[in-house]
């Protein structure tokens, strides 16, 4: 299973209950990536999605607690194990944690890759990714060259569990 995040500097990820950045190349590494495979995220991200719709081609897969959640398109779940016992069905790559922060943390123990858009930036947030490249489980073993869109500055990496 691999873990998909764009994060600032200060490894926030979302504010309000949105992204903290509107970057489409990384919008498209997102859409590219997760084409045809399985999504799993927390309820607060899939309500952060246009009108709170499942993403379309995609198995979409969702945490919550309550446990009459019920959305078009969606999978819904009340525990981790329970989503760990359905998605066995799928070959372990094709799975992605999509966030958000409380999902990316209850996650983070069943995988072993990251696709990461760093942005060169320091924003204020209220939801945070842990800090990967401090962290001894994980090493980076890729980092594009800089790019920049419409002046931000940041680059794609990859992070797998050592
Ligand atoms: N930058 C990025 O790459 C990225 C990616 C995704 C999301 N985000 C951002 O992250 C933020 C959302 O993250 P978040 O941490 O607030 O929410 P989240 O992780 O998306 O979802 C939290 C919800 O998951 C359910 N949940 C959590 N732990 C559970 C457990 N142990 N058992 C059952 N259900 C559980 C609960 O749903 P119920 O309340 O329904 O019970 C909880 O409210 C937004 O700002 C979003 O834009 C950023």
């Amino acid at each position: 299973m691999k873990m998909i995040v764009c994060v600032s500097e200060n490894y926030a990820i979302g504010k309000g209950n949105g992204l903290l950045f509107s970057l489409p190349p990384d919008m498209k590494l997102f859409r590219e990536t997760t084409m045809g495979k399985v999504i799993i995220m927390g309820r607060a991200t899939l309500d952060s999605f246009p009108n709170g719709a499942a993403l379309k081609n995609r198995v979409n897969i969702v945490l919550t607690r309550d446990k009459s959640f019920s959305r078009e398109n969606v999978l819904a779940f009340n525990t981790v194990e329970d989503i760990l016992e359905h998605i066995k069905k799928y070959p372990s790559d094709d799975c992605y944690v999509v966030g958000g922060a409380e999902i990316y943390k209850l996650f983070e123990p069943y995988c072993d890759e990251a696709v990461v858009t760093k942005v060169k930036k320091t924003v204020d947030a209220d939801k945070f990714f842990f800090n990967i490249d401090e962290n001894d489980d994980w090493e980076k073993y890729y980092e594009s060259e800089n790019m920049n869109h419409e002046g931000i500055d940041f680059v794609f990496c990859r992070y797998r569990k050592i």
